[in-house]
């Protein structure tokens, strides 16, 4: 069975209204990311980004995976597939895909700020107060800016392996996520779908990309078509 690596960024979950990063301007939900998205942030308002996150997570309830996601998933019916996610939604676990990297952590989890061992399912709000069992303030399970990416090398290891790599909704522009197709063998073809999607990547001769200048659910379901007849 082909292995396939699906990276994929904010745009695969735009069309079940999460909003992505930068199309705002900078702005995530009309917050600076450098006040919301770092631990400098974190520092001089603890309050304003607990809630900033509570309300994302409360969010989540609201929106349902896409096409995308359910056709993400459907290719496990004829290859091993692989999900390596930048975003911090759960909506890849909702539509079922086996395999899931979260390169920037989980909304759905929390994680103590002094126990790196414990991170946890949560369902309600965090307040400022709420401690893990070794007294340390609780925070989102969500890599900041300027923090450590623990599962870039797991995902690394996974793009080393991969037949097919299919990059779906990101900008490409925050590393190390942005460099991970790198790590896949000289070979192996790159679909990039995004309404922005190049050719032009580093490291990377332009024939060896697919840009599919789409939504993700149409360039999805259009990709899904052509892998399985192509790799049948
Ligand atoms: N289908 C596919 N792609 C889309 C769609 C859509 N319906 N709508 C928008 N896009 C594309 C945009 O063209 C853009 O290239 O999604 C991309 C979103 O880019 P960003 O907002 O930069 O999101 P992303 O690349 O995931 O950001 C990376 O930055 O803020 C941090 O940690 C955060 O994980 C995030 C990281």
């Amino acid at each position: 069975m082909k292995k396939i690596v699906v990276l994929t960024g904010a745009g695969v979950s735009a069309e079940s209204g999460v909003p992505t990063f930068r199309d705002a301007n900078g702005l995530w939900e009309g917050h600076d990311i450098m006040d919301v998205a770092t631990p400098e942030g974190f520092a001089r308002n603890p309050d304003l980004v607990q809630q900033f996150y509570n309300q994302r997570r409360a969010s989540l309830r609201t929106v349902e995976p896409n096409d995308a996601h359910h056709y993400i998933k459907k290719l496990e019916d004829h290859f091993e597939v692989v999900v390596i996610t930048q975003n911090v939604d759960d909506l890849h676990e909702r539509a079922q895909s086996s395999n899931i990297i979260h390169l920037h952590g989980e909304l759905r989890k929390i994680k103590s700020t002094i126990d790196p061992d414990f991170i946890e399912y949560w369902e309600d709000d965090v307040q400022t107060g709420d401690l893990c069992p070794k007294g340390g303030q609780l925070r989102p399970h969500v890599v900041w800016f300027g923090e450590d990416v623990p599962m870039i090398e797991p995902a690394a290891m996974e793009c080393a392996g991969a037949d097919i790599v299919i990059i779906i909704g990101t900008s490409m522009q925050v590393y190390p996520a942005a460099s991970l197709y790198q790590f896949a063998p000289p070979n192996a073809p790159v679909y990039y779908i995004d309404p922005k999607a190049s050719t032009n990547m580093a490291g990377l001769p332009a024939d060896r990309i697919t840009a599919i200048n789409d939504k993700a659910t149409i360039g999805m379901a259009a990709l899904y078509d052509q892998l399985v007849k192509d790799y049948k």
